[in-house]
Parts: structure tokens; C-alpha cells; sequence
């Protein structure tokens, strides 16, 4: 997306220092946006910050989204370098992938407070900012995984589908507002994510009964287009939504899975 459709926006991305929420983050910048790459990797972040097309347009903060303080500090920090919002995007979450007799409690438990405290208190600070200024759109980072279940991945389906139903209650709530709320669900994203390391790799291959090395091309051959989906094509979707262009759109999931899943 080379217009710059977002020009004069200020975007807030949780979940940035990697993976999905980076590739959005630099995705937010080309679009024109200023944008606030939030995170506890810091050393990430310093990086991420340095390698944005623009990186004036670009101010890392350090925010554990699973702390309500740490977040409110954090929107703070941004409206003062800002001036304020205009834009939300949650991305940072966990995939503890488990089967269910094995799954241990403290993973499932820190996945519903990354995956869903983290989104709700996100959402919360970016509603209470952005109704101050008449309006402004938020995105949440769901799953194909949150529209059809993924084996053996327990807390990463309850969380992934939960966040689509949050995500419909509050464009309910904020459309008086101005302000649109809508999910990407995307499908598998491999290039920079760190949910998919070596170790969950394993799991996925034996899950399937094939070799760590067969993974990634076995699950582009699920999707209809038979087509890797790369991270500019999630941030895409996520400019889309946060453009003029999606104005009338609010409530809705835009699905990028190159056609795997079917069920809305
Ligand atoms: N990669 C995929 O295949 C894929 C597919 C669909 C959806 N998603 C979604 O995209 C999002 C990002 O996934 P990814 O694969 O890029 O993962 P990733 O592990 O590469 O990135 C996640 C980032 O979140 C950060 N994070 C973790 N806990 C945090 C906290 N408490 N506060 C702030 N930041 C925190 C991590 O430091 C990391 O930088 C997730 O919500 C995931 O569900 C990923």
C-alpha cells in the first residue's frame, strides 16, 4: 500500500517488537501514519523503531498490555509525543498449543490475560482517548483460529473467537462515537512470528504425522489460493479498515487466509 491513505492518523500497535504486530506497525508508517510501536521487548522495539521506512514516524513504548497501569501510562506517554490517538490495533498475544489432558493451567491462564485482558484494557484506553476526539477506528488481531477451531490449541481458540465477539459488542457500543471496530482474522503468517518457532513447529508436525520441514508447506496447501500469506498482506487489510475507504465498515472480521476457512 503505497498511498498514503493514513496520513496525519496516529496509530497505536500493541504487540510490536514482532511477527504480525511489527509487520502492521511499519505497514501503519508506509500508510502515512504516525504510529506508537507498543511492547515489553524493548530490545525489539529499539530495532523495529530504527527499521521503519520513516523512523520520525515511528516512537517505541514499553507496555505490558496485561497491566492496567502500564497501559494507561503508555497511551499517556503517546498522547503527550502525539498529541492523540486515532487508531488501535491489538496484536499482541500467545499461542500456547497444548492438547487439552496436558495443558497447564498457568498457560491457559496467561493466555486469557494477554490474548483478552491484554485486548480489553488496549481497547479500553484507546475508547476512552479516541471519544475525546469525535471518533477513530480499532482493529483486533483475531485468528482463522477464532472462526474454526485449531487442534490441541485450547486457550488460542477460546481467546481468538472471544476477541471477534468483543470486538462486535463494543462497535455496538462506540459507533454513537464515530468510532469503527472491526477483527483481521488471518490465517497462518510463518516469515518473523515468533509463535511460530522451532518448538511449535515440532508440535504442528506431530499434530499432522509429518517432519518439522514439511509444516510450513503443507499448511499453504490448505488454502485455496495455495499462497503463503506474508505479513504486508495482514497490514493491508489492516490499512484498509482503518482508512476512509472502510468508513460504513464497522463490526465486521476481514479474513486473510488465501481461502482456508470458509465459516464466518
Ligand atoms: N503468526 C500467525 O500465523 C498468526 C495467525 C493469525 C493470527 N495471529 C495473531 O497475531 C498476533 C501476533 O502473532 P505473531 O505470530 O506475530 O507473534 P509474535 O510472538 O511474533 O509477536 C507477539 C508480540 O507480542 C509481544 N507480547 C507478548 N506479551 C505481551 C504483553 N504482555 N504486552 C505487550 N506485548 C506483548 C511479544 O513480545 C511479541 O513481540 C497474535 O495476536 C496472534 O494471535 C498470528
Amino acid at each position: 500500500m503505497n498511498e498514503k491513505t493514513l496520513a496525519g492518523k496516529v496509530a497505536v500497535v500493541t504487540g510490536a517488537a514482532s511477527g504480525l504486530g511489527l509487520g502492521i506497525a511499519l505497514g501503519l508508517v508506509e500508510a502515512g501514519a504516525a504510529v506508537a510501536l507498543c511492547d515489553i521487548d524493548d530490545a525489539g522495539l529499539a530495532e523495529a523503531t530504527e527499521g521503519a521506512d520513516e523512523p520520525a514516524r515511528a516512537f517505541a513504548v514499553n507496555m505490558d498490555v496485561t497491566d492496567e497501569q502500564s497501559v494507561t501510562a503508555g497511551f499517556r506517554e503517546i498522547v503527550r509525543h502525539w498529541g492523540g490517538v486515532d487508531i488501535v490495533v491489538c496484536a499482541a498475544g500467545i499461542a500456547p498449543a497444548y492438547p487439552l489432558v496436558d495443558m497447564p493451567v498457568d498457560k491457559w491462564r496467561l493466555a486469557l490475560e494477554i490474548n483478552l485482558t491484554g485486548y480489553f484494557l488496549v481497547a479500553r484506553q484507546g475508547a476512552r482517548v479516541m471519544r475525546g476526539r469525535g471518533g477513530g477506528s480499532m482493529v483486533m488481531i483475531s485468528s482463522k483460529s477464532g472462526l474454526e477451531a485449531s487442534k490441541a490449541n485450547s486457550a488460542y481458540n477460546a481467546t481468538k473467537a472471544a476477541e471477534l465477539h468483543l470486538m462486535r459488542g463494543w462497535a455496538l457500543e462506540l459507533g454513537p462515537d464515530g468510532i469503527r471496530v472491526n477483527a483481521v482474522a488471518p490465517g497462518n503468517v510463518f516469515a518473523g512470528s515468533k509463535i511460530w518457532n522451532p518448538e511449535y513447529i515440532k508440535v504442528c508436525a506431530e499434530k499432522k504425522g509429518i517432519k518439522p520441514e514439511e509444516v510450513i508447506p503443507h499448511y499453504v496447501s490448505l488454502t485455496a489460493l495455495n499462497r503463503e500469506i506474508k505479513r504486508p498482506d495482514v497490514a493491508n487489510a489492516v490499512c484498509f479498515l482503518c482508512s476512509e475507504n472502510a468508513r460504513c465498515i464497522t463490526g465486521q472480521t476481514l479474513v486473510v487466509d488465501s481461502g482456508q476457512v470458509m465459516v464466518r
